[in-house]
């Protein structure tokens, strides 16, 4: 068949033989940042585009060029959201979520938006889930997020991933490295591409994020946050390390991660699987110190990650790791004759009442036809109904894997399965 229509660039559908795998993996992400006591939140996919805009900052790539924006109809501007941090910052701040006080730890998962070239684990509409935890500086969260995101993977049973860590200093540490980027570059200017040269002016870290060779070449010997950190932050950083070996997260230390997004202040990190070629980040995050009172809200600290769902798959069919169970029907319902056929919608709906789960195929009536469909489907039990049957108030159950069979009465039923 050839439908009319294509899905868009850059998207997919997550079709049924695959689904139950991102069920699995949502269920566990869920079931881990519950297990740290993080309560999920959930915002709209569109906000006002100025949120991002501001956040992300206008030198990110997000900002750049990767938006979806539109105009509604009274002209307002709006963007699909290309993340989720600032969203959650923007609830939480609207509704005033830290009048309860105390650290507010929440979790998110759904689709974000980037207009990017489409690569192996690179889409345009991909899904992240995602922790933040907003209220307090104390290292040990940012090492507690570090812990969420690493339970949760070896839960899943991976084993090929890195996670990398950095500081990324504060304001005032900030300025005086950006001046030390700024004095390394400017002799090398002509060297650059031209996006770095506008960064050397703007943002002069991004230029140890850029993927030309030149560029990546002249970043390597380009000076290191970490040697330009004060007091206050590179203790900030040792302690993030000493919690880290407590909850027994190993890790490297790499000073050449600076992030896409302008928010992040102290911890930065990257979770990497090397195998997976040109987009090897599976999560990545930091601290974002400023974020709240620039969002509106009171000055308060916060720190989280997002990882992508599709990398992740794909690190779990790297490791050949078992995802998730398909959908199988417990009973495959098999009527023979008018009168059970009539009947059938009954016994079907006492079934499922009884959380055993059912199928039935009405265009199937011939009992072959039938107790084929039950072995595709890998049905555990045939529950057979003749018109006899139905007379002695009784049907067939056939345990398929057993290969046994016994009558019962309908009632009987949930009591003779075995799950
Ligand atoms: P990010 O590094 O932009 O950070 O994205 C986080 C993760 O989302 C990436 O490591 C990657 O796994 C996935 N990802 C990003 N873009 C794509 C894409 N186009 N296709 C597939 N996967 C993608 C953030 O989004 C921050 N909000 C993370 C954070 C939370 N920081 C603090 N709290």
């Amino acid at each position: 068949m050839s439908s009319k229509y294509n899905l868009p660039r850059g998207t997919y559908d997550i079709l049924p033989d695959v689904s139950h795998k991102w069920e699995y993996i949502i269920n566990l992400f869920k079931d881990t940042a519950k297990l740290f006591n993080f309560k999920e939140i959930v915002t709209p996919i569109f906000e006002e585009a100025d949120l991002f805009e501001r956040s992300s900052g206008e030198t990110s790539d997000i900002v750049q060029k990767e938006m979806y924006k539109f105009y509604d109809r009274k002209g307002r501007e709006f963007a699909l959201r290309p993340e989720g941090t600032a969203p959650v910052v923007r609830s939480f701040v609207e509704n005033n979520l830290n009048a309860q006080g105390g650290i507010q730890k929440l979790f998110y998962v759904g689709p974000m938006f980037r207009y990017d070239r489409p690569q192996k684990g690179r889409y345009r509409q991909f899904y992240q889930y995602g922790v933040e935890a907003i209220g307090s500086n104390n290292p040990f969260v940012d090492a507690e997020v570090i812990a969420l995101f690493y339970t949760f993977a070896r839960k899943l049973g991976l084993t090929d991933f890195e996670v990398e860590i950095n500081s990324v200093g504060n304001d005032d540490v900030s300025k005086i490295y950006d001046e030390a980027l700024i004095k390394y570059f400017l002799p090398h200017k002509e060297e650059l591409c031209g996006d770095c040269q506008e960064r050397l002016e703007k943002k002069p870290r991004r230029l140890l994020d850029c993927k030309v060779k030149n560029c990546q070449a002249l970043g390597k010997e380009a000076p290191i946050m970490l040697d330009y950190l004060d007091e206050e932050c590179s203790t900030h950083f040792e302690q993030v390390k000493r919690y880290l070996d407590q909850f027994q997260v190993p890790y490297n230390v790499n000073p050449r991660i600076v992030r896409g997004l302008d928010y992040y202040t102290h911890t930065a990190f990257e979770f990497l699987n090397n195998k997976l070629g040109a987009q090897n980040a599976i999560g990545a995050g930091g601290r974002y110190n400023g974020l709240v009172e620039q969002i509106g809200g009171k000055p308060l600290p916060g720190v989280g990650f997002a990882g992508g769902f599709e990398r992740l798959l794909l690190s779990m069919e790297a490791e050949n790791l078992f995802s998730g169970d398909e959908v199988i029907p417990q009973v495959y319902v098999a009527a023979i004759g008018e009168k059970a056929q009539d009947h059938v919608a009954g016994i079907i709906n006492f079934l499922r009442m009884n959380n055993i789960s059912a199928e039935y195929d009405p265009d199937k009536t011939s009992l072959k036809a039938q107790m084929k469909a039950a072995d595709k489907f890998k049905a555990k039990y045939a529950l057979i109904i003749g018109d006899d049957e139905l007379i002695r108030g009784v049907v067939t159950l056939k345990n398929l894997q057993e290969r046994s069979q016994v009558d019962v009465t309908l009632q009987e039923i949930p009591s003779q399965i075995k799950l």
